[in-house]
């Protein structure tokens, strides 16, 4: 493979730093190289400096000219929901007419509408419509994502989802970390039956899961009416003992012990936290717990309940922002659009957002060492914005495609 020599860029922002999550004031400093170069060999950052020095170094490159603009890292999104079937547009129609989300889950839409399409759909299906979705990832500059399962509640059909998803990786240039969510709804058919439900996720699903290495991480959505902590925990300790990682859905509509169970098993990640109060960040903090703020699902389901990014941010946590891509609560993969909403709404500044982003979303799956910065040694993942300052990748919004993306040194976009 030829260098790859980055030039003419209006700025870099490496996010160079420690190895690992940023917290407190460290959330504002993005390392910043005003018309930096970048030099890149098999798929790696070799350095990143003056042209003059890259030059010297580089052999036989083939020259990318930036044309004035900012590059980053590419996006980290730490937190989707990325292969399903169908959507759920009619519902967005409902809501729009004055239903709430949640009435229209306990009607028997929501989750479980998608859960009948994904069950419906063949593997193939799946991994072509999450092409479509992964296309649209990539044009936005983002270049890793977490992709949950969680729409099928049944072993062969979590399954199926997982499998689409080791393609989807194999398939298209986005990087996809796998996550297990057989715990994401109680079935229809396990109505009034969730202990049963959360055997079956422990007893059968949990174990094939592992035995196929489908995953790294697993999820539960801990919410009155959905699972319980107790039943949470079942899962997340058997999880663990596969070998698996642990995230957790909390405090998103009820704030009901989910964030104190992420701290008790030390998970790597605890989402949403909407609802999070002084209790549920404390005991983050105490576990060294990151949170995953997902702003666009507030937006979607009109709600104003944004979660505390501030608190958290002063409580020493290492914030992560993400998109929840979803056909229900967030249908959208743009991470700029959160960056956005973190921003307006919830009082982050534009550096924060981007860290949020990228290295601590990277560190957050476990990726820290690979990705989310501009260091070298890591992946070159990275994009040239149509922009010249990093503050406008929240500023502007509505519009938010990368110029070129490449990940591994090769371009994707
Ligand atoms: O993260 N909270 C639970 N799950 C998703 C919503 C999934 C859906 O509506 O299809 C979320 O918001
Ligand atoms: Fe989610």
């Amino acid at each position: 493979m030829t260098d790859l020599l980055l030039t003419h860029t209006s700025q870099i922002v490496t996010l160079a730093g420690p190895p690992r999550p940023r917290t407190g004031a460290e959330l504002r400093e993005l390392a910043i190289l005003p018309g930096g170069s970048m030099l890149v060999r098999d798929g790696r950052i070799v350095a990143v400096g003056v042209v003059a020095d890259l030059e010297q170094v580089a052999r036989d490159p083939e020259v990318v000219d930036a044309g004035g603009r900012l590059v980053t890292p590419g996006f980290v999104d730490a937190h989707t929901h990325l292969v399903f079937a169908g959507n759920r547009a009619r519902e967005f129609e409902q809501r729009c007419a004055g239903a709430t989300y949640r009435e229209i889950a306990e009607a028997g839409g929501g989750i479980c509408a998608t859960v009948r399409q994904t069950r419906a759909a063949s593997e193939d299906e799946l991994v072509a419509a999450a092409s479509r979705y992964a296309g649209w990832f990539l044009a936005g500059g983002t270049t890793t994502v977490e992709a949950k399962s969680g729409y099928g509640l049944r072993t062969e059909d979590e399954l199926k989802i997982l499998r689409a998803m080791r393609r989807l990786g194999q398939s298209t240039r986005l990087r996809v970390v796998p996550t297990f969510l057989g715990a994401h709804e109680i079935p229809e058919e396990y109505l009034g039956r969730a202990d049963d439900y959360t055997r079956v996720v422990i007893d059968e699903m949990l174990r094939r899961v592992a035995e196929e290495r489908l995953a790294e991480y697993c999820d539960v959505f801990c919410e009155t009416g959905v699972f319980t902590p107790d039943q949470a925990r079942r899962v997340l300790r058997a999880a663990k003992q596969h070998g698996l990682r642990l995230r957790i859905h909390a405090d998103q509509f009820t704030s009901i012990g989910g964030a104190e169970l992420a701290a008790e098993l030390a998970a790597q990640t605890c989402d949403h936290l909407e609802h999070a109060g002084a209790a549920s960040i404390a005991a983050l903090a105490r576990s060294g717990v990151q949170p995953v703020l997902l702003p666009a699902s507030v937006y979607a389901i009109r709600s104003t309940k944004y979660p505390p990014a501030r608190e958290m941010i002063e409580a020493g946590l290492a914030v992560v922002l993400a998109t929840d891509f979803n056909p229900g609560s967030s249908p959208t993969t743009s991470m700029r659009m959160v960056m956005s909403l973190a921003c307006a709404q919830m009082q982050m500044t534009p550096a924060e957002a981007l860290t949020a982003a990228t290295i601590n979303a990277a560190y957050s799956l476990n990726r820290g060492r690979e990705s989310g910065s501009l260091d070298p040694g890591k992946l070159a993942d990275f994009v040239i914005h149509d922009a010249e300052d990093y503050r406008e990748l929240p500023y502007f919004f509505g519009d938010q495609r990368a110029a070129m993306v490449f990940v591994g040194g090769c371009r994707a976009v």
